[in-house]
């Protein structure tokens, strides 16, 4: 949600900001602006994507060795150029990056008004950008970082914010509370980005700020402290992410670059984390907390969006196989209500960027109330694996295509991982049962190879069905929520109104939809509610739907009966929804390439939500 960059150092800093802000443009990407100092501040900013700043810039000056950029999703105010950031304050001493919402910039406006300040655009960070004026203005001997840390005193929200300021041209000041910042730490330059995505290019020394934390960047040297001037120590880190992991390579998106790493990526997420005879499943992140794992009387997930989904199913595989009882929630919905949560009860974030600003205000409260909380994250160093206790790692590699496909078959393994280490500690599985399911789960990259050779028969169907308004989806057990996850990838990228449902409540409410323009598409392999998913095919064929069915290979009696199938090979149905997911994510792709959307930048979406 908003991507920040930063430089300073010796180099020429525009192919760094630019280059650092088409890295970072799943974050956002509907305007996009530069501010480099060159003996005065030269801002670019343009509605658009990070390509339409690029040309627009290129006549212009671009000198400068210190810079800062930024790539939006609009919270306050329509994409503009002039809501645009950089923003400026009123007397041009300061330029600022924001990403967050400051919930009191309404309060904070008027006072500036009173004090004669104006503002030009409708967001709330140019009200931040002007109280850092205001304070520097108010008596000489306050410096660009006294006022950045007086401002934020009286901020009530969520920033990562990078400042630079004309009359103290040599350095950067950059703080956080809510939004991640990570700088890169080079010889004698340093780098600045909301994820060190456009810094490793440049360095692998990385510094993750913490919340209330502000640092003071020059070019040799870097100065954290708490916004009330109370020194932090600097920890340094060594980032494990590699530039291949950040292109396209052969494929036209990163979607489906990301559709077909998922082999890869279940192998990546199990491995050295069952032994060789398959007899143990370790994960190193609980090892120490496991016990108390054991011992919770309640699970609750928390997650949004696909990490949601996900948690749906573990759910599901942790009730079935450990016996403990699971609760999944809504982030957004748990932090806002009074749940009630005991210390008995262990929590489990799931996501995949680690840093959606509901999850983490979820566990925060969670945590106030003495739970156990853990994470399941994908970004390595991101806030919510430094929050929680304890966790695991999904190893599912940089995800940049906002539709999460991917990070979710990682989440799904991880969450089988779990469930079966608990039952079989608590003696809930037999030797016989968790010895096969290990071996099925194993199976399942060369199983998900032979639904990818399949695309060009998914491309097929696709076309028949790109026109379609409306498509329902219906899944029992654990592919009801592979059915909402199928259906969330077909609405996030090809803007189809799709709905997922649990087979057994269509006919309470959305069997009224059907006709001969909906499809419906039915997760149905052989389990053992195959003939319960028939009964549901067969009642949506009496209404005239359309149906495209995922289906176990060689079922030819769903052949007869419905429009389309796309097989996946026979598994377990405790691993099924890593199979099923596959067809219904090249389905929505295809269907999704065919209409023209933008498939790795949906509109008004963005990959990493770090606002409410
Ligand atoms: C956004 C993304 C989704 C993602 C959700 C939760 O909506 O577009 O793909 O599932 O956030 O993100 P998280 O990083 O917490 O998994």
């Amino acid at each position: 949600m908003c991507g920040i960059v930063g430089y300073i150092g010796d180099k020429n800093v525009y192919p760094i900001l630019i280059n650092g802000l088409k890295r970072l443009e799943y974050r956002g990407y509907d305007s996009a602006g530069i501010v480099m100092f060159d003996s005065q501040l030269n801002i670019y900013k343009r509605k658009g994507k990070v390509i339409d700043l690029e040309n627009y810039v290129s006549d212009k000056n671009t000198n400068g060795n210190i810079g800062i950029g930024h790539t939006r999703w609009a919270t306050h105010g329509e994409p503009n150029d002039i809501n645009a950031h950089p923003h400026v304050s009123m007397n041009g001493k300061f330029s600022l990056v924001h990403n967050g919402i400051i919930e009191n910039y309404l309060d904070l406006k008027k006072d500036l008004g009173n004090h004669g300040i104006k503002f030009h655009s409708d967001t709330d960070s140019e009200v931040l950008v002007n109280l850092i004026e205001y304070f520097y203005e108010q008596d000489e001997d306050v410096t660009a970082e006294m006022a950045v840390r007086l401002a934020l005193s009286k901020v009530v929200g969520a920033y990562g914010i990078v400042v630079i300021c004309k009359e103290e041209e040599n350095k950067l000041i950059a703080a956080r509370k809510g939004s991640p910042l990570v700088i890169g730490i080079g010889r004698g330059e340093y780098f600045l980005a909301s994820d060190a995505s456009p810094i490793v290019e440049h360095t692998k020394q990385v510094v993750y700020l913490n919340d209330f934390d502000v640092a003071i960047i020059e070019k040799d040297s870097l100065t954290l402290k708490n916004i009330e001037n109370t020194p932090v120590p600097i920890s340094i880190k060594e980032v494990d992410l590699h530039i291949g992991e950040m292109e396209k390579g052969e494929f036209e998106h990163f979607m489906l670059k990301e559709i077909f790493e998922q082999p890869k990526t279940i192998e990546d997420t199990f491995r050295g984390r069952i032994n060789p005879d398959q007899t143990e499943i370790v994960l190193g992140g609980l090892l120490d907390i496991f016990p108390k794992i054991l011992e919770a009387e309640r699970i609750i997930i928390l997650g949004c969006g696909t990490s949601w989904h996900a948690g749906l199913i573990g759910e599901y595989l942790i009730e079935e196989y450990a016996q403990i009882p699971v609760e999944v929630e809504y982030a957004s919905e748990f932090r806002y209500r009074n749940p009630v949560i005991t210390e008995r009860d262990v929590i489990i974030a799931i996501s995949q960027s680690g840093e959606t600003a509901d999850t983490l205000a979820a566990l925060a409260m969670a945590k106030e109330k003495s739970a156990l909380i853990l994470g399941i994250c994908n970004v390595v160093g991101s806030s919510i694996t430094r929050e929680t206790v304890a966790g695991v790692y999904t190893h599912a590699g940089m995800e940049i295509g906002v539709a999460s496909t991917k990070a979710f078959s990682a989440q799904v393994t991880v969450l089988t991982l779990l469930s079966l280490k608990l039952a079989k500690a608590k003696e809930k599985i037999s030797a016989e049962l968790y010895g096969s399911l290990i071996k099925e789960l194993a199976e399942i990259p060369e199983k998900i190879k032979t639904i990818l050779v399949t695309h060009p028969h998914i491309k097929k169907i696709a076309e028949k069905y790109q026109e379609a308004n409306s498509a329902l989806y219906l899944g029992r057990g654990y592919l009801f929520p592979v059915a909402l996850e199928g259906a969330l990838k077909l609405k996030e990228i090809s803007y189809i109104h799709a709905e997922g449902y649990a087979a057994g409540e269509m006919k309470h409410g959305p069997i009224a939809l059907v006709d001969n323009n909906l499809p419906v598409m039915v997760v149905a392999p052989r389990d053992s509610y195959y003939e319960k998913i028939v009964s549901n095919i067969q009642e949506v064929k009496a209404r005239n739907g359309n149906i495209i069915a995922v289906v176990s290979e060689g079922d030819s009696r769903l052949k007869e009966m419905v429009d389309d199938v796309l097989e996946i090979p026979k598994s377990h149905p405790a691993v099924s929804p890593l199979l099923a997911i596959i067809p219904l994510q090249l389905l929505a792709y295809y269907i999704a390439v065919l209409r023209g959307c933008n498939v790795d930048q949906p509109r008004n979406l963005a990959k990493s939500v770090t606002v409410e």
